[in-house]
């Protein structure tokens, strides 16, 4: 191991298998029939297909992968070409936009989950710039602050490509979301209001070589916060997620012009899933996560529409922007539900 600190080796039964497992992966959706303007009625004939796919998937799986989403490739891959040079710089002049104390947004390498150290380097942005945010935790403090974007000076074209990427991706969030209400039996649109002032980021990882990748991991285990995650992933592949049926870790191989979606919100009819990103020793890797959280007032508890006596409310209410701030001073992403739980 020599060169490689300890704080990243996980312990023996979280190390990855780096062999394939042969087994049926994610499900693929096709959205074409959503490429006009307006969804189309959601009793519609051509619709009524898609919704009960996106259900079962987020039930069965809690993650699926869509295809014709509407979202022109180049500017994913224009994206990732300045999130490659901007990771190529030397540390020194990543760190000129190191995050701090004060303002959590930019680049840091030191992320750890379950207390141990990812092998990767990142680089938050948020989507409104300047986020609100509240100051502190305490329930009666209704003092706000800002996270504020930073920029490095190369390469320059990176936040012209974050913004708009970040259109793309609302769009489709927005989309998504209809469709997972439709899917749930609710109106199309009954989850829109939570998002107006939304709170939501871009994420880019970059997962270096690892001279020990059956040791360590790019990210480990974890189930994600907001309500719902796009994922777009370079031809690397590293992305795993663990089957709901029997716990075994299942590898998302890279698919052509497709963004992976983890569905996190609703009271456990469709529950949160844990995934992870294994790392190799000869490629680095790139992932960009978009994060759809609501505003910072949000009080997020399970939908009356979701609970009853038999389905009773396993997540007490909390707000947003409490949980969102203090979780992510130490951990931007990771908003580890589970804590939340009754
Ligand atoms: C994450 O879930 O934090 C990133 C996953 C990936 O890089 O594939
Ligand atoms: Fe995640």
């Amino acid at each position: 191991m020599g060169e490689v600190d300890a704080a990243f080796i996980q312990a023996t039964e979280h190390r990855p298998k780096l062999a394939i497992v042969e087994a049926d992966g994610i499900p693929l959706i096709d959205l074409s029939v959503l490429n006009s303007p307006d969804l189309p009625e959601p009793d519609a004939a051509t619709i009524r297909p898609l919704i009960a796919e996106i259900g079962e998937a987020c039930e069965n799986w809690g993650f699926f992968q869509v295809i014709n989403h509407g979202v022109p490739l180049e500017r994913q891959k224009n994206l990732e070409v300045a999130a490659r040079k901007f990771f190529a710089l030397s540390k020194q002049e990543k760190k000129k936009v190191g995050r701090d104390e004060v303002n959590p947004l930019g680049y840091y390498d030191t992320e750890h989950t379950k207390n141990v150290r990812d092998w990767k380097e990142v680089f938050d942005v948020t989507i409104q710039n300047p986020t609100l945010v509240p100051a502190s935790h305490e329930p009666n403090d209704k003092e706000l602050r800002e996270y504020i974007n930073q920029w490095p000076e190369n390469p320059p074209e990176l936040r012209e490509e974050c913004e708009h990427y970040a259109k793309e991706m609302q769009k489709l969030a927005y989309k998504l979301l209809e469709l997972i209400s439709l899917s749930l039996g609710l109106p199309a649109n009954h989850l829109n209001g939570f998002f107006k002032d939304h709170t939501s980021f871009i994420r880019l990882n970059h997962y270096p070589p690892c001279p020990v990748p059956h040791l360590a991991l790019g990210v480990g285990r974890h189930k994600d916060g907001g309500a719902l995650t796009i994922l777009a992933q370079d031809d690397v592949g590293g992305l795993e997620v663990k089957r709901k049926t029997d716990g075994e870790w299942i590898q998302v191989k890279p698919t052509h012009d497709a963004y992976i979606i983890n569905v996190v919100w609703s009271n456990d009819r469709y529950e949160s899933v844990e995934h992870r990103a294994i790392v190799n020793s000869e490629k680095g890797r790139i992932s960009i996560p978009f994060v759809f959280n609501p505003a910072h007032y949000t009080i997020v508890e399970p939908l009356e529409e979701l609970t009853d006596d038999q389905n009773p409310a396993k997540y007490k209410p909390y707000n947003w922007g409490k949980f969102f701030a203090t979780r992510k001073r130490s951990n931007f992403q990771k908003l580890d539900v589970e804590n939340i739980q009754i």
